[in-house]
C-alpha cells in the first residue's frame, strides 16, 4: 500500500469531519421538520466525535493533524461552498426551500464522508500492525454512524422534495422507519414505499 496515499485519505477524513460540523451546524438554521431537526443534532455530536476519532487516529499513526495538503483543500473548499449554498437558501427567505437545500448539502457531505470510511475500513484490511489496528479501532467505531448518516439522509432529501411537489409524501422516509443500512437496504426500502402508493 502507498503510505502517502493512506495519509492524504486521512487528512481529507479529518477535513470532511471537520466541514461536517459546519455543515450540521448551518443545516440546523435551514432545518423546519422537528423529526429531520433531532436526527441532524444527533448527527452533529457524532460528527464532532468523529474528527476527535481521526485525530486520534492521525496521532497514533505519526500525522501532524495541522498539515496541509492540497486535496485537505480542496475538501475544505467543498465544504465551505456548501455552507455558502445553505446561507443563501437562508438568504431567501423560503423556509423550505432551505431546508431542501441544507438536505442536498448534507447528503452530498456525507457522501464523501461515507466514502472515505469505506476506504479507511479497506486500507484497515492490507494494514500491518500498529497501522492496522488503529485504522480498524476507528472504521469500527464509526462505520455503523456512518451508514445511518448517508442513506438516511438521502431518504430525507427525497421525501422533502416529493412533499414540495405536492406528491404524496411518506414521512419520515423508510430508510429512516426501517434503520437502513445499507445500499440494498435502502434501494428495498424506497422500493417497497413506491409500492405501497
Ligand atoms: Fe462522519
Amino acid at each position: 500500500m502507498k503510505k502517502d496515499q493512506l495519509n492524504e485519505l486521512l487528512y481529507q477524513a479529518l477535513e470532511t469531519e471537520l466541514g461536517g460540523v459546519e455543515i450540521y451546524t448551518t443545516a440546523l438554521r435551514c432545518v423546519v421538520n422537528d423529526d429531520l431537526k433531532e436526527e441532524w443534532q444527533e448527527y452533529l455530536e457524532q460528527t464532532k466525535n468523529h474528527v476527535q476519532i481521526v485525530q486520534d487516529t492521525m496521532e497514533q499513526l505519526g500525522l501532524d493533524t495541522e498539515a496541509e495538503t492540497p486535496g485537505r483543500l480542496v475538501v475544505r473548499h467543498i465544504g465551505e461552498s456548501l455552507v455558502k449554498a445553505m446561507e443563501m437558501a437562508l438568504e431567501s427567505g423560503v423556509k423550505g426551500a432551505a431546508q431542501l437545500v441544507a438536505s442536498e448539502a448534507v447528503t452530498l457531505a456525507e457522501t464523501k464522508d461515507h466514502l472515505n470510511w469505506h476506504l479507511i475500513g479497506e486500507a484497515a484490511k492490507k494494514a500491518i500492525g500498529d497501522i492496522a489496528k488503529a485504522l480498524k479501532a476507528a472504521h469500527d467505531e464509526v462505520e455503523d454512524e456512518e451508514d445511518e448518516h448517508l442513506y438516511h439522509t438521502t431518504g430525507w432529501t427525497r421525501v422533502l422534495w416529493i412533499e414540495s411537489m405536492g406528491l404524496p409524501a411518506v414521512l419520515p422516509p423508510p430508510e429512516e422507519v426501517k434503520d437502513v443500512k445499507t445500499a440494498i437496504g435502502a434501494a428495498r426500502a424506497e422500493q417497497a414505499r413506491a409500492q405501497m402508493l
